[in-house]
């Protein structure tokens, strides 16, 4: 569903430590791929913990207009009867893929090379997204491919009727780059194989193994080659999906500039491939504990353990950057409160995110008091011991915009604001209560 809200302006202000349990919400890749493999299986997957965001409400969507039985039996629960690899029929409609960049990417890779033709839409910040860096490798495979001016949506797509397998290196680190081509590769006979210049996240590979595919990784001297054999028959399997590690992060963020907090944060996923903002915060001193680490689906989760204290600006290395990709508007905001500078480097990707998130972070970190500077592929923040705020927060219809500089406000002098807080909805629906339970003060404001 495209983002049609009415834009709902916040505030947020400082008040008393922060405590208590952040009950986070499951994993958005991780949601995604479980609705989208569960369609291309045969038998029914059971999937718990899912995010019912409006992101991963779309792939439901579009996973039962491509005839696949889509089923919400619980909260967070829901039950997949998938189709098969190659079993995708054909979308009687046009798929509005929302604020999607992995929905619309990840689902263009999966119907690519079976012999349909579906049309792909999104909002506006999707609309402006670049689409070709997934369509080329596409169109490779064998299929017609037609897009807007600049390669944007809306996009329309005829499958390939005999698809050739790929071999292909990414030119960015992009895991949904990858991953669009190992779901087109799934219905294409022989080896397909990715590579990549650093390693980006591995959920795709993790669940394609679990279903039953042949997919092998490894480090060479080309770089990191993932290898997908063809044709497989993917078996139903029940996934649990781990709470988001990127959404942690914002109520983690909270309690680390908000003086005297100390909160929980159970069950959260501590896949290496995601772990960057964590690694950069316990180098700058953060006093995160993680506890009870374990496997769950696959997946390596842990409990943390979160409190305030002093923290001191780092220099975040480039190659981190596909580990942390996420995490640079939150890391922004928390460097505001740190000891001398942080800097970020290799981040040139975030300009293509739901917003220009260097532009919206600096705008708005500059627009309550803090001194940032900007490259094309960096961003200097500097800490200050009290960070003013008073200022308003443009947040370009991006929800990691909206909820980084909600949580400005709760450790800046006077109330910071935003004005638009409804694109929340799409990665954390439960954000704002979450953080009033572990005492934010945040609150809708009237336009
Ligand atoms: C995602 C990959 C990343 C990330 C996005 C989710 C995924 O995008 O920013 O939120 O689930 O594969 P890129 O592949 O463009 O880096």
């Amino acid at each position: 569903m495209s983002h049609a809200a009415d834009p709902q302006p916040m505030i947020s202000r400082s008040g008393g430590p922060l405590s208590g349990v952040a009950q986070v919400p499951g994993d958005k890749s991780i949601s995604h791929r479980a609705l989208i493999l569960g369609a291309l299986s045969v038998g029914e997957t059971r999937i718990t913990g899912l995010l019912e965001g409006q992101d991963v409400l779309d792939t439901a969507r579009a996973m039962a207009a491509f005839g696949a039985q889509v089923e919400r039996v619980g909260p967070g629960e829901w039950s997949v009867h998938g189709v098969g690899v190659g079993g995708f029929s054909e979308p009687a409609a046009i798929l509005d893929c929302g604020n999607s960049g992995t929905g619309v990417r990840l689902i263009m890779g999966a119907m690519a090379t079976t012999p349909i033709t579906a049309t792909f839409t999104g909002d506006a910040s999707l609309s402006r997204r670049p689409m070709a860096r997934v369509t080329d490798p596409l169109s490779e495979f064998g299929a017609q491919i037609t897009a807007r001016e600049g390669g944007c949506l809306p996009i329309t797509i005829q499958g390939a009727a005999d698809p050739l397998p790929l071999r292909y290196r990414t030119p960015v680190a992009s895991a949904q780059i990858k991953s669009a081509i190992l779901l087109a590769g799934l219905n294409a006979p022989g080896e397909t194989v990715v590579i990549e210049s650093e390693p980006t996240r591995d959920h795709s590979e993790r669940m394609l193994a679990g279903f039953g595919a042949e997919i092998r990784s490894e480090s060479t001297e080309e770089g990191h080659v993932i290898t997908l054999k063809g044709r497989p028959e993917l078996r139903a399997q029940p996934v649990a999906v781990p709470r988001d590690p990127s959404s942690a992060a914002f109520p983690v963020a909270a309690a680390l500039i908000v003086p005297g907090s100390e909160i929980r944060v159970p069950g959260v996923s501590r896949n290496p491939t995601r772990d960057g903002l964590y690694i950069t915060l316990l180098e700058m001193g953060a006093d995160i504990r993680f506890e009870n680490e374990r496997e769950e689906g696959g997946e390596p989760v842990a409990d943390m353990h979160v409190k305030h204290g002093p923290l001191t600006g780092v220099s975040v290395p480039a190659e981190r950057a596909a580990s942390m990709i996420d995490e640079f508007p939150i890391l922004s905001v928390i460097a505001a409160f740190a000891a001398g500078k942080t800097v970020m480097n290799g981040v040139a990707e975030l300009r293509v995110k739901e917003s220009d998130r260097i532009d919206a972070m600096a705008l708005g970190l500059r627009a309550n008091g803090v001194r940032v500077e900007e490259t094309r592929d960096s961003m200097t923040v500097h800490g200050m011991a009290a960070v003013p705020g008073g200022g308003l927060a443009v947040t370009h219809l991006d929800h990691r915009i909206a909820m980084s500089f909600l949580v400005l406000g709760l450790g800046t002098g006077s109330p910071v604001a935003i004005d638009d807080g409804s694109p929340i909805m799409t990665s954390f629906p439960d954000f704002i209560p979450l953080m009033q339970g572990l005492g934010a003060d945040i609150a809708e404001t009237s336009a």
